[in-house]
C-alpha cells in the first residue's frame, strides 16, 4: 500500500467553517472524499455548506463541474454538531481561530475521539507545529497542511514537520495534496514556514525604500512588475490588508527574538495606525476603488530624437550582452569596447557613464571612480532582460549627486531608446529590483541552510504560494552569487545593520564559483 492509499476515499474532517476551511472542503469533497464540517460556532458549518452549495453550482453552470458531479459532492459532506461525530476519520484538518491555546486544547479533545491513527493536521499559517503538538499522547501525528487562500485556487501546500512529527506522517499527507492536485513542500516548522518567511523581503525593501523617501508607491511597483511580479509590493499589501501583512511580519521578527533582518516598518505600522488598510478599507497606499496603480506613460522615444551621442560598450555579462542587443535595435550608433566577461559593464555616454547597480550608491561611485557625470539602472529581470522584442517595462535608475543635469536627462533618454521606461529614485543602494531579488536570494539560502526546505521547494513555494514569475534560486542562478553578495556586502557598508546580513552558503558559494580570486587577489585586498 503506498502512504496516498493511507487516506483515499476516507472520511475527512475539516474544523473550522471559516475562509479556509470552506475551500479544504472543496477540495476534499471534490477528491471524492466523505467530509464531515464542524465549526463550534452554531450554525456556522451549515452555512458554510449551503455557501459551498453555491459555490458547486456555479462552477456546474460553468461547464467546470457536471450536475452529477455536484449532486455527488454535496452528498458526501455532512455537518457536524459535536465533535463526537468525528470518530471514523482518518484525517482531520483544523483551520480554526489562529490561537495557540485553543488549537492545543482542540486537538487534546480529538485524541479522546479519533482513532490512534487519525492523522491531525494543522492550517496555522503562523504557530509552530511543535508547540500545537505539545501535551499530545501521541504528537507524532500532528502535522501542518498549511494551504493558501483561495485555497481552490492555490497549487502549494506547506507540509509542515514539527520535532515531533512522524515523517512517514508527513509523507502520507505530501502524497495526499498531490492526489488534491496540489503541489506539496516540506517545510520544517520554523516562523513563516517557507513562503511568509522568504518573501518578506518583498514588501521590506519597498517599505524601506518609501520610508527614505525614494519614490513613490506608484514608481516602485511599476518597477517591480516590470521585472515580471504581478503585482509590485504596495499593490500587493493593500491587497492583503496593511493590518494582516503587518501582524505577519511582526509575528516572523518577535518568533526570530528581534532580529533586525526582519524588522516592522513603521510606514506600515503608521497607516495600520490610521485605518488606511488597503483595499478592505478604501484607502491604503492608493485609493479603491477608482484608483489603481498609474498606467506606465508609453514615452519609449525614437532614436533619432536623441542628439548624436558617442555610446561605447564595455563588459561581456548578461547585463553587457543585453545592452548590446538593445542597442543594435535601437539604431542608435555605438562602438563595443572589449567583450571580455571580466571587465565591468558599463556604457559610456558621452564623457559620462551609465552602469548597473552593484549596491553602491552613484554618488559612491562616481566618487570612487573619480567622475561627475554617473547614473546607475537596476538589474533588468524578467520580461526586462528577455531581450529587445519584450514590451517595454518600467526599470529603476538613479544619477549621482555630482551629475550634470544634461548627463541626468542624456541617460535618462538612452534608456527609453533602449525600450525601457525610466523610472528614477533617490540615489539608493541597489535601486528597487535588484535590492529585493537579492534579498529574496539571502532569505531562501537562510532558509535552505537552516533545513526549513530545499532550493527546489524554495522555488516552488514561492512561485505557486505567491506567484513570483521565478524562485529565489533561479534568480541565484540568474545572477550568480558573488553578483548578489556584492550587492548585499554594499547595502551592508552603507546602512550599517543586520538587516542586509550574507546568508552563509551565499558568501561561501562566492568563493566556490571563483576558484582563482583568492591567489590573484592583492594581499591588501584578501
Ligand atoms: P476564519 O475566522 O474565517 O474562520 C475560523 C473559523 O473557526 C470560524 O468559523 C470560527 O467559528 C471557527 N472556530 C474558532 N474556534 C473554534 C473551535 N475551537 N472549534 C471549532 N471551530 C472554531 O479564519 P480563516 O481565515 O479561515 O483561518 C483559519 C486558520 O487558517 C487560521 O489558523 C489561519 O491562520 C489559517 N490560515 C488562514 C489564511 C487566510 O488567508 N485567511 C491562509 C492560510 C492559513
Amino acid at each position: 500500500m503506498t502512504p496516498s492509499n493511507l487516506f483515499r476515499n476516507r472520511p475527512v474532517a475539516v474544523i473550522g467553517a471559516g475562509v479556509m476551511g470552506i475551500g479544504i472542503v472543496q477540495v476534499a469533497l471534490l477528491a471524492g472524499h466523505p467530509v464531515h464540517l464542524y465549526d463550534v460556532r452554531e450554525g456556522a458549518a451549515a452555512a458554510a455548506a449551503e455557501q459551498l452549495g453555491a459555490t458547486l453550482a456555479r462552477l456546474a453552470d460553468k461547464g467546470r463541474l457536471t450536475p452529477e458531479d455536484v449532486a455527488a459532492a454535496r452528498g458526501r459532506l455532512s455537518v457536524a454538531v459535536s465533535l463526537n461525530e468525528l470518530r471514523d476519520t482518518a484525517l482531520v484538518i483544523e483551520a480554526i481561530v489562529e490561537n495557540l491555546a485553543v488549537k492545543q486544547a482542540l486537538l487534546r479533545d480529538l485524541e479522546a475521539i479519533v482513532a490512534r491513527d487519525c492523522v491531525l493536521a494543522s492550517n496555522t499559517s503562523s504557530l509552530s507545529i511543535t508547540a500545537v503538538a505539545r501535551g499530545l499522547e501521541a504528537p507524532g501525528r500532528v502535522v501542518g497542511m498549511h494551504f493558501f487562500n483561495p485555497v481552490p485556487l492555490m497549487r502549494l501546500v506547506e507540509v509542515v514537520s514539527g520535532l515531533a512529527t512522524d515523517p512517514a506522517v508527513a509523507d502520507a499527507i505530501a502524497l495526499l495534496a498531490a492526489d488534491w492536485g496540489k503541489t506539496a513542500v516540506h517545510a520544517k516548522s520554523t516562523p513563516g514556514f517557507i513562503v511568509n518567511r522568504i518573501a518578506r523581503p518583498f514588501y521590506a525593501e519597498t517599505l524601506a525604500l518609501l520610508q527614505e523617501r525614494a519614490a513613490t508607491p506608484a514608481v516602485l511597483d511599476a518597477c517591480v512588475r516590470g521585472a515580471g511580479f504581478r503585482m509590485g509590493p504596495c499593490e500587493l499589501m493593500d491587497l492583503i490588508g496593511h493590518d494582516t501583512n503587518f501582524a505577519v511580519t511582526q509575528s516572523v521578527y518577535e518568533a526570530n527574538f528581534l532580529d533586525k533582518r526582519y524588522q516592522p516598518s513603521l510606514v506600515q505600522r503608521e497607516m495600520v495606525d490610521g485605518g488606511l488598510l488597503g483595499r478592505k478599507s478604501g484607502r491604503g497606499f492608493y485609493r479603491y476603488p477608482e484608483s489603481a496603480a498609474p498606467a506606465a506613460d508609453d514615452g519609449a522615444i525614437a532614436a533619432a530624437s536623441l542628439p548624436a551621442l558617442p555610446l561605447v560598450l564595455h563588459g561581456g555579462d548578461a547585463v553587457a550582452g543585453l545592452l548590446a542587443s538593445r542597442l543594435a535595435a535601437s539604431g542608435l550608433g555605438f562602438t563595443r569596447e572589449s567583450a571580455q566577461e571580466d571587465a565591468a559593464t558599463r556604457l559610456q555616454v558621452g564623457g559620462g557613464w551609465l552602469l548597473p547597480t552593484d549596491g553602491r550608491c552613484a554618488a559612491e561611485r562616481a566618487s570612487a571612480l573619480g567622475v561627475a557625470d554617473l547614473a546607475l539602472f537596476d538589474w533588468p529581470v524578467g520580461p526586462a532582460a528577455a531581450g529587445t522584442t519584450t514590451p517595454v517595462v518600467p526599470l529603476a535608475w538613479t544619477a549621482a549627486a555630482q551629475a550634470s543635469d544634461d548627463f541626468a536627462a542624456q541617460a535618462e533618454r538612452v534608456l527609453r531608446a533602449l525600450g525601457w521606461l525610466p523610472q528614477r529614485l533617490a540615489d539608493v543602494p541597489g535601486l528597487v529590483v535588484a535590492r529585493t531579488i537579492a534579498m529574496l536570494a539571502n532569505e531562501a539560502s537562510d532558509a535552505v541552510e537552516q533545513g526549513v526546505c530545499d532550493a527546489a521547494g524554495a522555488d516552488a513555494a514561492m512561485t505557486l504560494g505567491v506567484n513570483y514569475p521565478a524562485g529565489p534560486f533561479a534568480w541565484l542562478a540568474q545572477w550568480g552569487a558573488p553578483a548578489v553578495v556584492r550587492l548585499l556586502d554594499a547595502l551592508d557598508a552603507f546602512y550599517r545593520g543586520e538587516r542586509y546580513r550574507v546568508s552563509p552558503p551565499l558568501r561561501r558559494a562566492t568563493w566556490a564559483t571563483s576558484p582563482t580570486s583568492a591567489s590573484t587577489a592583492s594581499p591588501a585586498a584578501r
